[in-house]
């Protein structure tokens, strides 16, 4: 390899170098308004700060308006005034909507739901992830449009389709059920297999070959659940293949540009982590909604799940919303200074770009009520008034750009368990992976731990405790894997319901749950899921006070086979039996938690956990609602303290550190967080003699 070998690290240096900090922008479709709109909007965006678009997204129709017939007038024009401005294009591959001339002369690329609805055109995502025709005519796109870009000087990124699997994650038509049994015959190679894997004796499922087998269409009832678990991971792989094919052409004409497409944070369908691989860098797209308290604890979850896809690196906040959004029941707009606080809790948890949908809301069409940088009202706004302020504030810290996180607790979340999860049959309804992901994360973030939250086939080595919740599907061998990290010196919190299937979604036999049953030092036999909204009393055992919390949802007849009880349940038939339990195992700790403990007992749970695995905080003894993060560049780290409490906090800093958005130099131990407010602290760079040393302070 010579120097100049295009790999993931130099494209992306390439688009650092050219954003000089953390890109502002938005998704820009300039073709929706008049020529003069565009020459006001490109006045308005430098006064904004912005300097990156997602371009041409829903291109495909002004570009190919006929078969064929290629027409880049249009956003010649577009990107010639990007570049003049200094504006940076993330070009779209423009693979997101088919344009009407091709579903009226192939309507066979119209996806088919499981009912054997064909989804029509007149929205967008309507095609078959399999199609051939669909595939082909997207690479002829692509292709035409990464050679007539290669060269421009506004060309900074490729933005490949838009929030694959947002709209049609599957598709059940006779291609798709060809594709699949394909995919089928590569992943088990022959039938018997497969009907092993599928327990398909089970109601008469044998299958004879492989020409049987369709996709798990509605039934009489429950279709074959590892059918549809193999079925997920297909649709997964197929859209996956779509964006691959495109990345490939990509990759030939612009080896130096970086490629990304932009995830849909709390997606099921598409696996983020499988996906990560093969891009250069990694785009989310953030909906908190304002109408919820903890919508902020939510987004959290979603940064450290994308970042940690990405092995830790920065990765691209692609859109938010500047206010409201358009597809909730009721669309609240965010209050003032809640975009900013949420944009910076972006920054602090690892995005090298804050980017909005969309840079001028839309006059007609579906998101007219969406808003945009640029409002309905125009530019004397509140809205623009905001976002123009955070796109200056964000310009002052260009060292932010790049930094990295660590933590040492991490969180395990795996896409193909919270498929098999939420399949039919199950003991309880009820029990959902993000919910349940969310009520441990929830309690770290409450007791201001910083979290990772990764794939179980991650490195656990660098971790002091690692966090399972309700982690149905557990491979043997990620369980082995979980139980050798304990008895290496590691701690686990394993919750109900974790390791009960292999990755068929055949039960681990001899007791639940199998594969961590040794570790844990217990064993279970049945499960009692509850109806919602109904409580159980917890007791500490041995304990003066009666109570100690209360449970919902769930309660599970454990056997201790080595472990000791920490919580159990009190009353009728349940008097006395383990709740929560802690286990030494070699020379860790492993607890379980066979119940869903309110939230107080959650945190005191999880924080005994820390304190075993001597975890701290971030920041020692911040108030509740502050949350603070730190990024560490080469010899120094900005702290992002974020406030998302109504009131005014004073905070005390264990390093002297230097206001990174106001003009004032020297150095302080304190800062006023106002409310909703945000503080960027800086260390000094070690050659300035090292966090808190020397210069003038306070
Ligand atoms: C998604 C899409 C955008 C737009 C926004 C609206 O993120 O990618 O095109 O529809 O939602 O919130």
């Amino acid at each position: 390899m010579n120097d100049t070998t295009p790999t993931p690290a130099r494209r992306v240096a390439a688009l650092r170098a050219r954003l000089g900090g953390i890109g502002f922008g938005a998704d820009y479709n300039p073709d929706q308004w008049p020529e003069a709109t565009r020459t006001e909007d490109l006045k308005l965006m430098t006064e904004a700060g912005v300097t990156v678009v997602n371009l041409a997204i829903f291109g495909w129709a002004r570009v190919e308006p006929a078969r064929d017939a290629y027409d880049f007038g249009y956003f010649d024009q577009v990107m010639d005034d990007l570049a003049a401005h200094g504006i940076t294009a993330d070009l779209a591959t423009m693979t997101a909507a088919p344009p009407p001339w091709l579903v009226t002369e192939h309507p066979e690329v119209l996806p088919v739901t499981a009912d054997g609805v064909v989804l029509s055109p007149g929205g967008r995502q309507h095609f078959c992830p399999s199609s051939p025709v669909f595939r082909d005519r997207a690479a002829r796109l692509v292709e035409a449009v990464a050679t007539h870009y290669r060269d421009h000087p506004a060309l900074g990124l490729w933005h490949v389709g838009n929030e694959y699997g947002c709209h049609v994650a599957e598709c059940f038509c006779d291609t798709s059920a060809a594709d699949f049994r394909r995919w089928l015959g590569e992943r088990y190679n022959s039938v018997d297999a497969l009907n092993d894997a599928w327990s398909t004796d089970f109601w008469s499922q044998r299958y004879a070959s492989f020409d049987q087998i369709l996709p798990p269409r509605t039934a009489p009832t429950y279709p074959n659940p590892s059918q549809q678990l193999d079925f997920k991971r297909f649709g997964n792989d197929a859209l996956r293949t779509c964006f691959e094919t495109e990345t490939a052409i990509l990759r030939r004409i612009t080896p130096d540009v970086p490629v990304t497409t932009n995830f849909l944070a709390g997606l099921k369908s598409v696996d983020i982590y499988d996906w990560a691989p093969t891009m250069d860098v990694l785009s989310l797209d953030s909906y908190p909604d304002p109408n919820r308290d903890q919508a902020h604890i939510g987004a959290a979850m979603s940064y450290d799940t994308i970042r940690c896809a990405g092995g830790g690196e920065p990765w691209l906040l692609t859109e938010q919303a500047p206010s409201a959004v358009n597809w909730r029941s009721r669309n609240a707009g965010k209050t003032p200074g809640d975009m900013r606080l949420w944009s910076w809790q972006a920054v602090a948890q690892g995005a090298d770009a804050i980017m909005y949908f969309q840079w001028r809301q839309s006059r007609g069409g579906a998101e007219k009520f969406h808003s945009g940088m640029v409002p309905h009202a125009g530019v004397d706004t509140r809205v623009f008034r905001e976002v123009s302020e955070l796109g200056g504030e964000l310009a002052r810290v260009p060292e932010l750009a790049g930094t990295r996180i660590h933590n040492r607790v991490a969180l395990l979340s795996d896409w193909h368990s919270w498929w098999a999860l939420e399949l039919d049959s199950h003991p309880s309804d009820a029990v959902r992976h993000l919910d349940r992901a969310f009520d441990h994360y929830a309690a770290l973030f409450d007791l201001g731990i910083g979290v990772d939250v990764v794939h179980p086939s991650a490195d656990l080595s660098g971790y002091d405790l690692v966090v399972v919740p309700s982690l149905y599907l557990l491979s043997a061998e990620h369980g082995a894997k979980l139980s050798r990290f304990v008895a290496d010196g590691g701690s686990i919190v394993v919750s109900f319901f974790s390791g009960i299937v292999d990755e068929h979604d055949r039960v681990h036999l001899g007791g639940y749950p199998g594969p961590l049953r040794e570790a844990l030092g217990v064993s279970v036999q049945e499960f009692w899921p509850t109806d919602v909204g109904r409580t159980f009393a917890l007791r500490t055992p041995g304990a003066a006070e009666p109570e100690a919390g209360a449970a919902d949802l769930w309660r599970e007849d454990v056997t201790l086979k080595g472990a000791r009880t920490e919580l159990e349940f009190v009353g009728p038939h349940w008097e006395g039996r383990p709740a929560a339990t802690v286990h030494s195992y070699g020379a860790g700790t492993a607890r379980y938690i066979a119940t869903r403990p309110d939230v107080a007992t959650m945190r005191t749970l999880l924080a005994r956990a820390c304190a075993d695995a001597a975890v701290d905080p971030v920041l020692p003894n911040l108030p509740a609602g502050i949350q603070a993060a730190i990024r560490r560049g080469e010899g120094y780290d900005v702290l992002i303290l974020l406030n998302h409490t109504g009131s005014i906090h004073d905070i005390e800093l264990p390093t002297a550190r230097r206001d990174l958005l106001t003009d004032d130099h020297r150095l302080t131990h304190r800062t006023t967080l106002a409310p909703r407010g945000v503080a960027v602290l800086g260390s000094l760079p070690t050659e300035h003699g090292g966090t808190g040393q020397s210069l003038e302070t306070e």
